[in-house]
């Protein structure tokens, strides 16, 4: 079976494409590296090519039989959707059916969505479940919350098939520290305490300290990056076993406060490091935790790895990268 991988050169896209690669499924990686990067693209066969060009995608399909596509491709910088709405809903919404539409132009019909948590907003209740309230806050939740509604038209009106997987806190590293987290700039807690212990950032900010919260901080979902791969290659053998359009919340149902964080970044590293407590910032809600059950039920899937996990191998590749500049 081959795989497209959109966006296979990214942070989560390259996890995902080291594991289709192990567990036996043909590997095309297609990328614009407009924020991944070239050495990333190393399971499979690599196509340069941005999605919102419908000839490049064409050619792809022509050459390569693909019977699903996994698509990572989109920004990701909340502060910087809010900032420029129309960069994101380019690339994460128009971009998307470009791609959609070239699909089904060449009759692939099964299709795997990287959604978030930000489709939820400020959440009612948690654990949160996938029918809960979606009313995403900023202009980088609602592109995805768009592209899934687009998603269920497309499942309704065509022969088209999906799943939307929407991820909590993605985080860690490849245990063999082959690929990591890199995004430039880096907004993601982990990434960012790791560089305070590595010396190479002066002091890490912790917003808000009034919540109420078991220590006062945000708590939070972290789920591994390679939960997150063999979630997909679940959600493949789902689509190609003839499974109906679905949606899956992925987290791994574990709450953390970014105090705790701190504190498990301390011991795993055993550095010590600045830390500056400021003022709340806006659109950060208290908690943010998934319930799973849904794949876990449908698609039996287990998240495997813990917070120490997730730290640890951040750690291996952060120091790593120190060492290197990555291309
Ligand atoms: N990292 C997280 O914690 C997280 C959480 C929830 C959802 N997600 C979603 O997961 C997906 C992957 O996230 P990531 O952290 O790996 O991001 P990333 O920036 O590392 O990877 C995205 C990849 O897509 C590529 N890309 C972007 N636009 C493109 C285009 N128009 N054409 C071709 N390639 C393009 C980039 O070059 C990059 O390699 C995104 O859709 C993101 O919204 C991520």
């Amino acid at each position: 079976m081959a795989i497209l991988v959109a966006g296979g050169a990214g942070y989560i896209g390259s996890h995902v494409c080291k594991l289709l690669h192990k567990r036996g499924f043909s590997v095309v990686v297609y990328d614009s590296l407009i924020h991944g990067y070239r050495s990333f693209a190393k399971w499979g066969e690599f196509v340069q090519g941005d999605i919102g060009d419908a000839e490049c995608l064409s050619l792809v399909f022509t050459r390569f039989k693909i019977d699903v596509v996994m698509h990572f491709c989109a920004f990701i910088e909340v502060g910087e959707s809010v900032a420029e709405p129309e960069k994101y809903y380019k690339n994460n919404v128009q971009n998307t059916i470009t791609l959609l539409e070239q699909m089904r132009k060449h009759g692939v019909n099964k299709f795997i969505f990287s959604s978030t948590a930000a489709v939820y907003g400020m959440p009612e209740r948690m654990p949160i479940a996938e029918e809960d309230r979606k009313a995403p806050i900023n202009p980088y939740g609602k592109s995805k919350l768009m592209v899934e509604q687009i998603l269920e038209d497309y499942a309704q009106a065509y022969d088209f098939r999906s799943i939307r997987f929407r991820y909590f806190n993605a985080a860690g590293a490849d245990p063999d520290a082959e690929i990591g987290e890199a995004h430039v700039p880096e907004t993601h807690l982990i990434p960012l305490i790791l560089d305070a212990a590595l010396g190479r950032r002066e002091s890490i900010k912790v917003f808000g300290t009034d919540y109420d919260t078991k220590d006062g901080t945000c708590v939070r979902d972290y789920i591994h990056v390679n939960d997150l791969a063999d979630a997909h290659i679940r959600g493949a053998e789902y689509l190609l076993d003839g499974g109906q359009t679905s949606y899956f919340n992925l987290g791994s149902g574990s709450d953390f406060t970014v105090r705790e964080m701190l504190e498990t970044v301390r011991r795993v590293t055993g550095r010590d490091f600045k830390v500056v407590e400021i003022e709340r910032r806006p659109g950060d809600p208290p908690y943010l935790i998934a319930s799973s059950d849904k794949a876990q039920k449908i698609l039996d899937w287990k998240p495997g790895f813990s917070l120490e996990d997730i730290v640890r191998t951040a750690w291996v590749w952060q120091k790593c990268l120190a060492d290197k500049t990555l291309t």
